[in-house]
Order: C-alpha cells, then structure tokens, then sequence
C-alpha cells in the first residue's frame, strides 16, 4: 500500500527546488501550481516573489526554467507572459503514475499527515415523528464527510442525536399508560417501519385529541413529565417502547437509503441526562451563564432580538426544565472529554444556524472548545419543490420521505426497464433500486450543501447531464467494453504516445487523491461529485475519440483498457464515498 506522489505535487517539487537555488531567500515559497488551458500546468507564484525581492520576474522566471531538467517528468517548460511558467509534462509520466495509481488499492491516495478524531453529529430524527426532506439532507450529506473523512485516515465517531426527550413525551405515555396494548405485537411477526410509523402516529392523533379536549388527561398528562424527568421506572419502560418502535422505522428508512446506522451511534438526547445538572452548574460557577429571571442565561453582545434586547441562549428554564441547549453543551462536553475528538461536525439545517453560533460560543468560554478543539456546523439548505418554495404536498403538509425515495425508485425502474438488454425482472428491480437512490443522494451532494436546491425526479434520474445515473452508465459502459476485451488485459505502456483526450483524462485521474484531500478539509462532498461527473466528462470524450478495442497495435488496445480500468475504478470508489453504487450492468 504505497501512496503515489501526483504529478503535481512532484512538478512542484521540482519548481520549488529551482525557486530556492534562483532565489535563495525565497526557499520553501510556493510556486502555485494550476491546472491550465495553455499547458499542462501553470505556475503562478514567481511574479509576487520577484516583486518582493525587486528583482525582474521574467528573469527570475527564465532562471528557474534553467534550473528545471527536463525529460523524465517534464516534457517542455516555457516562460510566458509577465514571469508564469507552462509546463507540459511527458506521456512516460503520466503513464507510469497511473500504473503506480493502478497498483494500489487506494489508487495511491495518501492519509493525511496529521489526522485526529472527528464526531460527525448526522441523521438526527425525532422519536414518534415521521421522517422528511431535512432528515434526508443531514443524513446523506453526513454519511459522505465520514467516508471522506475515514478515507484520509481520520478516526470517525458517528453521533445520531435522535431527537428523543422533552415534554411532548407526557401525553405520548400518559395515553399509553390508559391504552396498554396499543403498541403490542404480534409475537411471531416482525413489525415493518411503514406498521411502527402507523402506530406512532395513530397514537399520536389519538393522545393529542384527548389532551386537546379533556383537561383531566392533561392534567394527568402534564405530571407524566415530571415523572419522566425523575425518572419514574414505570414511565421510562413506557418511553422506551415508544423510542423502541421508532427505531424501527428509523432503520427500515435508513436500511431503504442503503445506508449503515449501527445502533451504539444512536445517543439521542436523554443519553446525555446524567451531565445535564452538572453542565450548568460548570457554567454558572465559571460565570459564563447567569441567573436571569430565574432562568441560566448566556448573553452574547452581537445576538440581539428584533427589539434591540440581547436574546440569550438558556441553558435551564426557570421551571428549572432543560432544553435543547443544556443537551448539546452536555454531548459537547462528552464528545470532547469521553470520546477524545479534536473536531465535532454538525450536518444541521441551517436554520438552526444562531443555536449553534451560541452553543459553540458558550462552549468556547467554558474552555470544552479551543484552539486545538474546533466544532463547526456543516449548515445545509432547504429542498424546495419544483415551484421554488419549501416542500410540500399539495394539501401544504411535510413530505414523507418514504414516500419520495419510493417515487424516485419507481422513476428509476422504468429508465432501467427501457435500456435493459438482458436484465432479468429481478435484476431490475435491484438496479432501480441503486439507481434510484443514488440519484436522490447525487441531487443532494452536487450542490454545495449551504445551498438550497429543488428537488426534481425527472432532472435526477435523466441519463444526460449531472446526475449519478450518467456516471453510473459510464461506469456500466466500460464494464461492458472490459467484458468484450476477450484475451486483450488492461496493461499500462507509458513508451506510448499519448492523444489530447487521453492526457486529459490521465491527468484528471492523477488528480483524485489532491480532490480527496480537499472535499476533506474543506467539509465540501460535492467537490467529490464535481470531480466525478468530470470525470465521466472526460471519458465520454475519450471514448468518442479514442476507439479502445480497435486500436491500432495491441500495445495501444492495452493501454486504453487500462484507462479504463482506472477510470472505472475512480469513479467506483468516489462514488462509494458518496454512499452510491455503480451497478456492473445497467
Ligand atoms: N433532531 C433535530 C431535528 O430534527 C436535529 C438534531 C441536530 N443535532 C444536534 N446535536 N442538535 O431538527
């Protein structure tokens, strides 16, 4: 398992070696190297340097080209402009560091130099409650930054903070309590998420009217949460089959979006109700929260409500209840002292954006947050109907989201049936299945996620333009051509001259890991996607120009096999990271 330099990275090299000889007090200054329409590369940084130390950048740019040999790595290097370098490099090169590429299981990416431990706080939703569009942002977009993450060599610890405490549950359990057998099943049958959902919601329906209309359940409904928050035996069995049935449901969507969620990940909210007392007596002693009105108060000089009054972040409520706040300045706390992380990511609707400016300012001045230890939410748009406005169904209720990844599964279905050859009805049935899901993930990690974006079957599932199904097909085409290839293996022959089309292609490949290290750090997935769908760009391209089986010499059959072959292997495992399949057939 070696990592392979990229050529970028040893052209740098090269051109900063020759930087530091030509101008000694430059040593270590980055040449700033881009991809470039003229040449391979350019690099951009002599000019800043040469003014800085008065000398004439042209000069100083021929110097360095003087200093650079020329032959193995790079073909051509040329002073242009007021002082930029084009470099070309050679088809030897690019050959060769993708084979290296090629003989590793990680195509050569290298792990980061210094990685930590990140909790990504994702998938997060609420007990008895149905699931929609913003739980489909938090967990999809999630799920992607932790395979990044974990791919550079970061340690990930998942956190689902369901949404599983508060006084909505008093009336939920009181009902409950006078209805024993509502949530009974049958012992010999497993329950399935649409059958727990619909009991959780009948349920629901009924405790709400009679809490609406009759004021003894209310009253009776209302001590119910005081003894939840003692911690009345009886009451928390009752809670837990509501938490229990939910669960279900849960993973029977989680298990539809083909996604891992390991129940030891699922802390919600009440697991952090033993820390809940002692966080705010943490707080009010250092001073950072004070009594305000009987409440425990954080104020902050720049958050001010629409009557120029500061709006403080209440950590306990004057009936001394905890909410929202106390609960994740408390998963802060565990997060950063029990599980060791020196990075928290929230994948959170931006909507939610001032609670946690306030939450990781509080935590800040507690000291749980610093310099080494940074937290930072990962804030996403609204999904948006075709009209522009938040979605909803027509009757203006919240989309289930059961009900659209079932739409985009049908939808994927019939693309699938229309170009299936020789696919049988179950193969279909499981393509349309990734296919259709892969799509919903796809439109939703393309955008950048601060983004707000329409959500829109017919655009996802179409078979041209950006969306997983393209790459997917690109990825099936070239599984077909390398099935057709007989006796002919993909083999890499860098004495090989090389088209346009397939250094473009070459070079992007040699680019993934630098991509990779940049969707990172940068909590940016859909450079990922970005990368990938040029990707499949680029090969489109190739593939029209560049006939693979019927090349002209065998040696050239080989090597185009073996573009291929990467090609198909990179966009695999990006879309992997993005938690897409790429059928073999489709
Ligand atoms: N359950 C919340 C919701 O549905 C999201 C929780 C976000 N995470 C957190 N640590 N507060 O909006």
């Amino acid at each position: 398992m070696a990592s392979v330099p990229s050529l970028a990275s040893s052209v740098n090299q090269r051109v900063a070696d020759a930087l530091a000889s030509a101008l000694p007090e430059a040593g270590g200054a980055d040449p700033l190297l881009r991809r470039s329409d003229r040449a391979d590369f350019q690099a951009n940084g002599i000019l800043a340097l040469a003014k800085k130390a008065k000398a004439n950048p042209r000069e100083l740019a021929a110097t360095v080209v003087e200093g650079i040999p020329t032959g193995d790595l790079i073909q051509e290097i040329e002073v242009s402009g007021p002082g930029f370098l084009n470099i070309t490099i050679t088809d030897r090169a690019i050959v060769e560091t993708l084979a290296a590429r090629a003989g590793d299981d990680r195509l050569g990416v290298p792990f980061a130099a210094n990685p930590g431990t990140t909790v990504i706080d994702y998938a997060q939703p609420n007990v008895a409650k149905e699931m929609h569009v913003g739980h489909l942002r938090s967990a999809v977009i999630g799920a992607a930054m932790v395979e990044i993450l974990e791919f550079t060599g970061e340690k990930v610890v998942r956190r689902h903070h369901i949404g599983d405490w508060g006084t909505q549950f008093g009336m939920l359990i009181q009902y409950l309590l006078e209805h024993p057998h509502e949530l009974d099943h049958k012992s010999d049958e497993e329950v399935s998420g649409e059958e727990a959902m619909s009991n959780l919601n009948r349920l629901y329906k009924a405790s709400r009217a009679l809490f609406d209309s009759d004021e003894e359940f209310k009253t009776r409904a209302r001590a119910r949460v005081v003894d939840l928050q003692a911690g009345d035996a009886q009451t928390l069995d009752l809670w837990q089959r509501f938490v229990d049935e939910s669960k279900i449901y849960f993973y029977s969507v989680f298990n539809k979006l083909d996604m891992d969620i390991q129940d030891p990940d699922v802390v919600g909210e009440s697991g952090y109700n033993d820390m809940l007392v002692e966080t705010c007596k943490l707080l009010e002693e250092s001073g950072v929260a004070v009594r305000s009105n009987g409440a425990l108060c954080v104020f902050f000089d720049d958050i001010k409500g629409q009557d120029g009054n500061p709006t403080p972040l209440i950590v306990q409520k004057s009936d001394g209840g905890f909410g929202y706040a106390a609960t994740d300045l408390s998963a802060i706390r565990d997060r950063v002292g029990n599980l060791g992380a020196t990075e928290l990511i929230y994948v959170v609707d931006a909507r939610q954006s001032l609670h946690f400016k306030m939450v990781f300012e509080t935590a800040r001045r507690a000291g749980w947050l610093n310099d080494e230890v940074k937290a930072v939410q990962l804030a996403f748009g609204t999904v948006l109907g075709k009209d522009g406005k938040p979605f909803k169904t027509r009757e203006g209720e919240t989309v289930r989201l059961v009900d659209l990844l079932d739409e985009a599964v049908d939808r994927a279905a019939s693309v699938v049936r229309e170009k299936a050859q020789d696919l049988t009805e179950a193969e279909i049935a499981e393509r349309a299945a990734q296919v259709g899901i892969g799509a919903v993930k796809y439109a939703d990690l393309s955008t950048s996620a601060a983004r707000d974006y329409k959500f829109d079957l017919d655009q996802m599932v179409s078979l041209t333009g950006d969306t997983s199904v393209y790459l997917q097909y690109a990825y099936a085409r070239i599984q077909s051509i390398l099935r057709k290839a007989g006796d002919a293996r993909p083999a890499a022959h860098p004495e090989l001259v090389l088209t346009p089309a397939e250094r473009a292609l070459g070079l992007h490949l040699d680019h993934f890991g630098e991509l990779i290290a940049e969707a990172a750090a940068e909590h940016a997935p859909h450079k990922v996607a970005a990368y990938l769908y040029q990707l499949a760009s680029l090969y489109t391209t190739f593939y029209a120009e560049c006939p693979v089986l019927k090349a002209d010499t065998p040696e050239q059959v080989e090597n185009r096999l073996f573009l291929c072959d990467l090609t198909a292997r990179t966009l695999t495992k990006g879309m992997a990271l993005l938690g897409i399949r790429t059928p073999e057939k489709l």
